[in-house]
């Protein structure tokens, strides 16, 4: 079968011929159908995030993955069912890991996991794969062209999840709220806030120069959009407004700490990006006080189980088409992956598409 792999030693994606998975017992068979691609895939290209399965010298690309059920081998699905992989996997051996047992995968630390298609596990971008019935979530069938998505928005919905529930012991109703970064998980989710999270004035940052298609994504959506080469983050509540909710979507480090003073008291800030080793001066002192003075959190959140991706179904089902057709910008066969892999300020979402339903 055909797959999308990244090999050692390379920073683009090639197309491979590997044999077929046989499912194990509790597995079930999928044929692929599209495969999305986000900024994680574009870190695990450049060598910035993930690694490869042990012993090998390739890695099958791809987490953001719907497929049609090819086998079912026993697990709760019957042939034809649309469904979406979840991303982590017990690594071998290591099954009864206390996180994976209570079905927290989510919460792992790292190291006692694999992430398929990002670090340690071949991905999801092949004609076929398997998966344990148990990390396969049923997609409505009328959500198969856009299933790709449900990875994604699965990220917010635990992200908003974890900032909710740090909110929880007070009475706390977010009005404004900002997502930084314009790629496609901030997108998606500045939608959400707009369509599922009913916050009243939600603003989106980005770095680019007008005409561009995301800015018109952000002011079609109703939100409005900061340039960051204008208006540092940290200087919000000066020049535009305090923000009770923050989504950090950029992976620009110095954006976890200007958060802080763009929260309004009470105020909830979650980050995302992965940015890695990053030094830079900050008023430490100033920071510790705030979060203090004005009961700020800060939340980490990373990866998303099943219950996420259910809520991400329902997400997708409300938003408006238009919103989807816009941000997907491509879907794409295996013969043009230059194309799937763009990464200039033309492109937003793109998939591979594996094979037809
Ligand atoms: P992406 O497409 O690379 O989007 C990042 C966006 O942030 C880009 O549009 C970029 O603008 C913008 N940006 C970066 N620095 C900025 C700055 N200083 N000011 C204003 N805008 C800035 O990536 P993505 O797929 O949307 O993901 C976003 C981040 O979340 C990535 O860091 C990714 O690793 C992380 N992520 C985390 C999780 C998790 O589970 N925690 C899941 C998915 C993704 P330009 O395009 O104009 O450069
Ligand atoms: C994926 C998550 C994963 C995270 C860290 C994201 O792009 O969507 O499932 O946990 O990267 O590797
Ligand atoms: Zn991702």
């Amino acid at each position: 079968m055909k797959v999308v792999a990244v090999r050692e030693g390379e920073q683009t994606p090639t197309l491979m011929e590997k044999p077929r998975p046989e499912p194990a017992a509790g597995e079930a068979l999928v044929r692929t159908l599209r495969v999305g691609v986000d900024g994680t895939d574009h870190e695990v290209l450049g060598g910035g995030h993930g690694g490869f399965p042990e012993g090998e010298d390739h890695l099958v690309l791809g987490h953001e993955a719907v497929g049609v059920v090819e086998d079912p081998n026993g697990t709760r699905f019957e042939a034809g069912d649309v469904v979406v992989p979840t991303v982590r996997r017990a690594p071998e051996g290591q099954e009864d890991n206390e996180f994976f047992a209570r079905g927290e995968p989510d919460m792992t630390p790292s190291g006692q996991y694999q992430e398929r298609g990002i670090v340690g596990a071949h991905g999801f971008m092949a004609e076929y794969f398997t998966s344990p019935g148990e990390y396969l979530v049923p997609l409505p069938p009328e959500l198969t062209d856009i299933g790709f998505l449900v990875e994604p928005l699965s990220i917010t919905e635990k992200a908003l999840e974890l900032s909710y529930a740090s909110r929880s012991s007070f009475e706390w109703n977010p009005e404004s709220a900002m997502v930084l970064g314009n790629g496609c998980l901030g997108l998606l989710t500045l939608g959400m806030f707009e369509h599922t999270e009913g916050i009243d004035r939600s603003y989106c940052l980005g770095r680019r120069d007008r005409p561009d298609p995301t800015v018109d994504i952000i002011e079609a959506i109703g939100a409005t959009y900061v340039d960051s080469r204008e208006t540092a983050v940290d200087e919000l509540p000066d020049t535009v407004e305090s923000m009770d909710l923050v989504y950090e979507a950029t992976g620009y480090a110095p954006h976890a700490f200007q958060t802080i003073e763009a929260l309004a008291p009470n105020g909830v800030g979650a980050l995302l990006g992965i940015p890695g080793s990053w030094e830079f001066e900050i008023d430490g002192g100033a920071l510790h006080e705030e979060l203090v003075l004005h009961n700020k959190a800060l939340i980490g959140s990373v990866n998303s189980h099943v219950r996420h991706f259910e809520g991400a179904i329902e997400d997708l089902q409300a938003l408006p088409d238009w919103l989807i057709d816009d941000v997907i910008t491509g879907v794409y066969g295996t013969d043009e992956l230059d194309a799937a892999f763009d990464d200039s300020n033309t492109t937003i979402k793109t998939a591979v598409e594996l094979s037809t339903r």
